[in-house]
């Protein structure tokens, strides 16, 4: 019985989505709670043929006994939440702390009005930066202001710590990635808040202690969206011909890509302390591993990769997506 952390590697779009939406029917997950920036987030689900774009309630949905709490940390756009719950019938099982911050339409005009927000830093445009920023200056409304969240109020670090105490299954599911970090990341081109594993705890009031597994989840590429450095970056071009050229969830940009970067790979495993790793997409590059399933079924050319992210990393690789569904992947836990 376990607390884990799940959180980018890169700079998002990891496929936090789809190794969550695995533990969760794989391990059972009775308590999942969000931390991470809010709806800027868009995990992507594929499970029985259909794709679910997550961006406010834990990836854990497909597990109908899983609990989906988003922590005060989370800012919340009351219309996306209320959409989401609706699109996968969870209204019994969701529940949202009375002090997540809101996001009101001034903020999303105030995002997507920004010459300097929009165009230089190229955020999602989705309010999350100026929202966090009533926050800081305690001007901003929070979700026990809102008539029509009051039925989902809860106390969200009772509920975790509460199931963390009765030896139950939790799983705090992050968003964005390391470099996308407000600290750690490539600053001034990252996100709103710090988004390492120790702030996906504080998010939802859980203290380090009580954490036994931090999951740091990297693509077998890596890509970007919005401004920044991307050491390696491929053109258009060649990432068609790759077959690695990607469309963002939220915004619909192209993302940029490049090579897998291991001096990253080695600094998200220590700014996070990852404990395990997940490598996602092997499909994508070594394609005969698609829906693979055990490690037997991986190429030679598909482990000495693997292999060597974990030489670079010291970090096992436990976790390895072959395909977008939930159970394209092998699990060597
Ligand atoms: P953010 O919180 O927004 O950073 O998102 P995320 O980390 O959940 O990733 P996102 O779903 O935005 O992007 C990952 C993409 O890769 C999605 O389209 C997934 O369906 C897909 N994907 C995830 N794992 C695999 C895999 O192992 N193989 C293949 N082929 N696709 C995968
Ligand atoms: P913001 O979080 O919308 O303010 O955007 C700030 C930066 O983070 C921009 O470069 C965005 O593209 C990036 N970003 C924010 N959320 C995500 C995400 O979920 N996936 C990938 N990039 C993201
Ligand atoms: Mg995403």
């Amino acid at each position: 019985m376990t607390c884990s952390i799940v959180v980018g590697g890169f700079f998002g779009d990891e496929g936090k989505g789809k190794i969550v939406s695995y533990l969760a029917v794989k391990d059972k997950i009775a308590v999942a709670a969000r931390g991470g920036v809010g709806p800027n987030a868009g995990h992507s689900v594929v499970w029985k043929g259909k794709t679910f774009k997550m961006r406010m309630l834990p990836s854990t949905f497909l597990y109908e006994s899983s609990r989906l709490l988003l922590g005060p940390g989370v800012l919340v756009d009351p219309d996306v939440f209320l959409r989401e719950v609706e699109e996968t019938k969870t209204s019994s099982r969701v529940g949202l702390d009375p002090q997540c911050s809101i996001i009101e339409p001034q903020h999303i005009e105030r995002d997507r009005g920004s010459n300097y927000l929009k165009s230089r830093i190229g955020t999602t445009g989705t309010g999350c930066g100026p929202c966090n920023e009533d926050r800081i200056k305690r001007i901003g409304k929070v979700a026990r202001d809102m008539p029509q969240l009051e039925k989902f109020i809860t106390d969200v670090p009772i509920e975790v710590n509460k199931a963390i105490g009765e030896g139950k299954q939790v799983l705090l599911e992050g968003t964005q990635g390391t470099f996308l970090s407000l600290f750690h990341g490539s600053y001034p081109y990252v996100t709103s808040k710090d988004v390492t594993a120790s702030s996906i705890a504080a998010d939802v009031g859980v203290g380090p202690k009580l954490i036994d597994e931090i999951l740091v989840v990297f693509k077998v590429y890596v890509s970007r969206v919005g401004g920044g450095d991307l050491k390696g970056e491929l053109s258009n071009e060649e990432a068609d011909k790759r077959g690695w050229s990607e469309v963002a969830t939220v915004t619909g940009r192209r993302r940029r890509v490049a090579p897998f970067d291991f001096k990253l790979a080695r600094r998200a495993a220590m700014l996070n302390s990852a404990t395990q790793l997940a490598v996602t997409k092997v499909d994508v590059v070594f394609p005969e591993c698609k829906g693979a399933s055990n490690k037997s079924q991986l190429s030679d050319e598909a482990n000495n990769f693997i292999k060597s992210i974990e030489v670079e990393t010291g970090v096992p690789i436990t976790l390895i997506g072959t395909g977008p569904s939930v159970e394209e992947i092998v699990d060597l836990r």
